[in-house]
């Protein structure tokens, strides 16, 4: 797409939503991994705008994965956005259309943005349903939707990523997950395309590389996030080991019933969490561990 077309096509996403009755701008955004696209349904006042009706907006094909914006009140009094499904680069969707949700939350004034995801664990101490906190990624998918033309409105050419998920707010991960008496450990997310699950040596490389977890998502949000200036915070369900670690097959199934099994805990880590992260609001855009 085009740089004005891509653009124009933000601010028509981002106009219809603003111009619906009783709009209120969001100020934390949510993107809902498999299994937790219920908790959208728990926001007070519940606005959902089914992707289909989202001007622009892609649609997710991947069963279980609800496609609709949702605004909201949620814990604390916090007004969020929600994306209960997202799209995924391995669907055939270009790196911009993948990214299109996660730049619609920033277009909508969001001042953070938490992701989260299912994983496989390469840690041999996971246990499938460990929550991850990740601290860093491995972008081994092979794309980056910031390739083409860079969109000056959205941010720089080369966006620094030495912080790519904010200090600030896996501090207030790590709060919520102790209020919430959640174990929660921290890690690093190599992102690969799928939609295979990963041989075992590949497993092994990427163990080698310094991962801990292995996904398919969040990498090319986080990228247009940062892109953005948005401070990012993510965290992964590890929902099995990953392949060769167990005796036995890789299987989509098992990974949304773990998913599900773990889905109190996670919602418990979350709620706490969108409420922290709102309570520091816009304080977060500046806060850099790092410095710049
Ligand atoms: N590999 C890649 N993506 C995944 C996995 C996995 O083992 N589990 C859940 N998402």
């Amino acid at each position: 797409m085009e740089t004005l077309d891509l653009l124009r096509a933000l601010d028509q996403a981002r106009d219809f939503i603003v111009k619906q009755p009783g709009f209120v701008a969001p100020k934390v955004g949510v993107v809902l991994g498999s299994g937790l696209g219920a908790w959208a349904d728990s926001l007070k006042n519940a606005k959902p705008f089914p992707y289909a009706d989202i001007p622009n907006m892609p649609r997710s094909a991947v069963v279980g994965h609800a496609g609709n914006l949702v605004l909201g009140e949620g814990p604390g009094g916090v007004a969020v956005a929600c994306l209960q499904g997202r799209v995924h680069a391995y669907e055939g969707h270009e790196p911009s259309k993948v990214v299109f949700g996660a730049r619609l939350l920033a277009r909508l004034g969001c001042h953070a943005v938490l992701l989260t995801n299912a994983a496989g664990g390469l840690r041999r101490s996971f246990s499938p349903g460990d929550l991850m906190l990740i601290s860093d990624h491995l972008n081994l998918m092979g794309r980056n939707p910031l390739v083409g033309p860079n969109i000056d409105e959205l941010g720089p050419r080369f966006p620094d990523m030495t912080e790519a998920y904010s200090h600030a707010v896996r501090q207030l991960a790590k709060a919520a997950a102790r209020a919430a008496n959640v174990e929660l450990t921290e890690g690093i997310y190599a992102g690969l395309l799928g939609p295979t699950y990963e041989t075992p040596a590949e497993i092994e490389m990427c163990r080698r590389l310094g991962a801990d977890a292995v996904g398919m998502s969040t990498v090319p949000e986080v990228i247009a996030l940062r892109h953005m200036g948005v401070p990012v915070g993510a965290v992964s369900c590890i929902t099995n080991l990953a392949a060769g670690m167990t005796g036995h097959k890789l299987d989509h199934s098992e990974v949304e019933h773990t998913a599900r099994a773990a889905r109190d805990r996670f919602v418990a880590l979350l709620s706490g969490w969108v409420e922290g992260v709102g309570r520091a609001g816009e304080s977060l855009v500046g806060q850099k561990g790092l410095g710049g």
